[in-house]
């Protein structure tokens, strides 16, 4: 906390949050900022739907703190509203718990039943802030999901005390919308008309955009890298909103991710088959890439260049590019291993090189934490070679892990990775530019050269990977920069 301020009360509001449910990097994000910005003196609580598919060792320690009945559709329907929670290492999460909308899904379901679904959770947060008698200064939303708080904030909340918070909200990928008929949204919502025109929620003659209407009534706007702030408002990466986004630049700023250091820890994981740290990793890692090759049915060779693939599949993460290098990617030196699930046409396509290449391509086609912390152990390298990646976190936990990024020099991967440099010996790893095949194998081929033509140099590269802050500390200072710029009020006297 800064000398001469007081504490801010902060409510993350979600889809998803690690241990609880992740489906990608907000669930990391929403774990991991929050811890980084206790110790700075946030008081942080943050709220989710309790869903079904939440592990009952979490569902097993919540505890029961009321219910209540809300309205929320446009003919006044009435809706449970319960509320558990569980703290966990100082930080209070409160689920909102309604079997109707919260009981399908792995979170999610489709469109259809997830716009309902959080549209209600939006309302309800709201709700149970006022219930709990917990008002918070900065209420801090992320993604689609959550952006219509800032709307209910200002409209049906407005002259309650919850009506007396500042709103963020964050993008964490602008691909997600949530998107229907306005009819659809008017009904679910309850929202007054006239939010429903163009300069708010409305996105074409007869369908609405939630973010949209979100991200014009926030008091500010973030993303998760400075090259994603500027990419969004151009009509490449601004997934059609990019004329709302350069309209509403002057609250628009991007602060990149981080990790969570102690969870990504390569000297106490224990989920590896050796731990090793910056002075051990030359020496150690090995250990880790032999364990992986057993596992995954590799052929068991110290002397493989090990490329590792951790990702959602689907066309964001530049699968595409990696498909059509990947017979020449392989040689008798090197091994593929992808981690992933999501489109059926990249799982495939990954399980076919699989069969061509037994024992030195793995496609295992899956969401599985652990093997995860494995290959980024076990990996010599990583490939990110993203259409559009506003952060990206894979990158990050590979250099903590000193497994060398070959990535696009796109978003936050642009802003985390320095391209080495041969002149000078600097840099974390390979990048190439334009969204292009035959870049991306340049740099794979780079990469390899390097490996296998100057070790040391390559040595120095890993260590300098793992010496590279990528915590949330310095970001977490950041968020609490924009926190205090909102509420100046706070400070104290
Ligand atoms: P995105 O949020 O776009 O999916 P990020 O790079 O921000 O991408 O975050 C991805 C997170 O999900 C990382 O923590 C990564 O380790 C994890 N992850 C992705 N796919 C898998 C998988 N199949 N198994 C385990 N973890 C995965
Ligand atoms: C999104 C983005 C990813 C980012 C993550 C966390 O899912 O695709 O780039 O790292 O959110 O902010």
């Amino acid at each position: 906390m800064s000398d001469n301020t007081q504490a801010r009360k902060i409510a993350f509001i979600g889809s998803e949050c690690y241990p609880f449910v992740k489906t990608g990097g907000l669930g990391d994000v929403m774990y991991a900022l929050p811890r980084a910005l206790t110790p700075l003196g946030c008081e942080v609580r943050v709220f989710l739907p309790n869903y079904a598919c939440i592990p009952p060792k979490y569902k097993d320690q919540m505890l029961y703190r009321g219910n209540f009945m809300m309205d929320l559709c446009s003919d006044g329907r009435q809706f449970y509203v319960g509320i558990m929670e569980l703290v966990m290492d100082g930080v209070i999460y409160d689920f909102i718990d309604n079997r109707e909308f919260f009981d399908w899904g792995n979170p999610y379901t489709g469109l259809w039943e997830d716009i309902p679904k959080y549209c209600y959770f939006s309302k309800a947060v709201l709700a149970v802030m006022n219930y709990m008698e917990w008002i918070p200064d900065v209420i801090h939303c992320h993604d689609w999901q959550a952006s219509l708080v800032p709307l209910y904030l200002r409209t049906r909340f407005d002259g309650t005390p919850v009506g007396s918070a500042k709103s963020i909200v964050t993008i964490h990928n602008l691909r997600f919308q949530g998107i229907c008929g306005i009819e659809h949204l008017k009904y679910w919502t309850g929202l007054p008309d006239y939010l429903f025109d163009y300069p708010v929620l409305k996105q074409n003659e007869n369908e609405a955009n939630m973010f949209k209407g979100g991200l014009a009534y926030a008091d500010k706007i973030t993303t998760v890298s400075e090259t994603y702030a500027e990419e969004i408002q151009t009509s490449f990466y601004g997934e059609g909103l990019n004329g709302h986004l350069y309209y509403h630049r002057p609250k628009l700023k991007g602060i990149v991710n981080g990790i969570d250091v102690q969870l990504w820890n390569s000297a106490t994981d224990k989920l590896l088959a050796a731990d090793y740290d910056y002075d051990s990793v030359l020496e150690k890692k090995i250990e880790n890439k032999r364990a992986l090759q057993e596992q995954l049915g590799l052929e068991q060779d110290d002397g493989q260049f090990v490329i590792g693939l951790i990702s959602r599949l689907t066309d964001q993460k530049g699968l595409d590019l990696v498909n059509a290098v990947f017979p020449e990617m392989l040689d008798e030196h090197t091994q593929v291993v992808i981690l992933g699930t999501g489109d059926p046409r990249y799982e495939g396509a990954f399980r076919y090189y699989e069969g061509e290449n037994k024992g030195r391509v793995c496609a295992y086609i899956s969401y599985n934490e652990s093997l995860a912390h494995l290959i980024y152990a076990g990996a010599d390298a990583l490939l990110v070679p993203s259409l559009f990646e506003p952060c990206g976190l894979t990158q990050l936990i590979a250099m903590r892990y000193g497994t060398v990024p070959i990535v696009r020099e796109t978003g936050g991967l642009k802003d985390t990775v320095q391209p080495y440099n041969e002149e000078t010996n600097e840099g974390n790893g390979f990048t190439f530019d334009w969204y292009q095949a035959d870049l991306l194998l340049d740099a794979i081929r780079r990469a390899k050269a390097l490996y296998f033509e100057d070790r040391s140099r390559w040595n120095d590269m890993v260590q300098r990977d793992m010496a590279k802050d990528v915590s949330w500390e310095n970001s977490a200072r950041k968020y609490l920069a924009l926190y205090e710029e909102l509420t100046p009020e706070e400070a104290a006297e």
